[in-house]
């Protein structure tokens, strides 16, 4: 006799699926986006395959049919022509930016779309990093007053959720200051609240070209040993008035995940990284994994962790398998 059985529950699909704790659904999914300025252009990075830098016009179809799939929460990042690259990031809020251009017509188009941005030097600075550099350091406080100007030059482009993703001490109080002075206090911030200086972002700064000119980004970036501190960024963000707080990368930092989600009353978000869809198209690639069971187990495995949202590479073929 053997009066607890868990193999009962998982006897046939009806009965799995009435055992089954966690799902994953597009509602949960955040489509990263590269955009170029230019028009009919769509190129593929190459240690991202799947994944393109868009112009405007390829965009707005990328959007339209990821909408028809469910999607509808898009994050865009813009790779910049060296040559607009200065070391204060001044185009990040230029009149003129693309990128906030592109923001504008995209909320024109589809008014239902959630457009989520990035805020962060490295893709305008001409140092290749996230906040200003003064003599090889990087400097808190006059980084805030860049994030500030772009956070507010996104939020009047019509975004609807900006993400610090730089890391500087202070900026989710700042940015929402900023924003409700500006008359946006309807803008959400979703916190790059324990962002690790990790080597998974390799194939996101190819699609960008944004990879640091010296150095690395470990006096910003948290070292991937802590999680206590994570706790410690979390209780700032959370105080500061982060809408949503984030992790990443996710795989490597489930537990990260885990602690947030009960330790606070807000949507924890993870960004599966650039680098965690690579090793995973590669695998497939080669023959040594079944893409189409491994990829959702990935996401499964986040939400488990206790993500609400994820920010991921995978969303729009995701959607596809889900319409079979
Ligand atoms: C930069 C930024 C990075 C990512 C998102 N915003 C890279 C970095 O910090 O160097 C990485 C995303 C990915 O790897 O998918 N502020």
């Amino acid at each position: 006799m053997m009066l607890r059985r868990p193999r009962r529950n998982r006897k046939n699909e009806v009965i799995r699926s009435q055992a089954r704790e966690t799902n994953v659904g597009t509602e949960h999914l955040i489509y990263p986006l590269f955009v170029v300025d230019g028009q009919n252009h769509r190129s593929e990075v190459k240690s991202l395959p799947g994944q393109f830098r868009l112009s405007l016009d390829h965009l707005l179809k990328e959007v339209e049919e990821c909408m028809n799939l469910g999607i509808q929460c898009f994050d865009l990042f813009p790779a910049v022509d060296e040559s607009l690259k200065d070391k204060m990031a001044t185009y990040s809020y230029a009149k003129e930016n693309f990128y906030l251009r592109y923001i504008q017509e995209v909320k024109k188009r589809f008014p239902e779309a959630v457009i989520m941005t990035d805020v962060a030097m490295d893709p305008y600075s001409s140092d290749g990093h996230d906040g200003v550099v003064k003599d090889g350091e990087i400097i808190n406080d006059a980084t805030l007053d860049v994030l500030g100007k772009m956070s507010v030059a996104q939020a009047e482009a019509g975004a609807d959720i900006i993400g610090p993703s730089d890391m500087m001490d202070g900026r989710v109080e700042f940015i929402r200051n900023e924003l409700d002075e500006a008359g946006f206090s309807n803008v959400s911030i979703m916190s790059y609240t324990a962002k690790y200086a990790s080597a998974y972002y390799g194939p996101f700064r190819d699609a960008l070209d944004s990879a640091p000119k010296f150095g690395d980004k470990k006096t910003y970036q948290m070292d991937p040993a802590n999680k206590r501190e994570a706790l410690l960024e979390a209780e700032l963000d959370y105080m500061e008035g982060a809408d949503y707080m984030m992790v990443k990368p996710a795989l490597c930092y489930l537990d990260v995940i885990h602690s947030l989600k009960e330790a606070y009353p807000i949507p924890i978000a993870a960004y599966n990284v650039s680098g965690e869809y690579a090793m995973l198209k590669a695998a497939a690639q080669n023959g040594w994994l079944d893409y189409d069971r491994a990829m959702p187990e990935m996401l499964l495995s986040i939400r488990r962790a206790g993500a609400d949202v994820i920010l991921t590479y995978f969303a729009k073929e995701f959607a596809q398998m889900q319409k079979g």
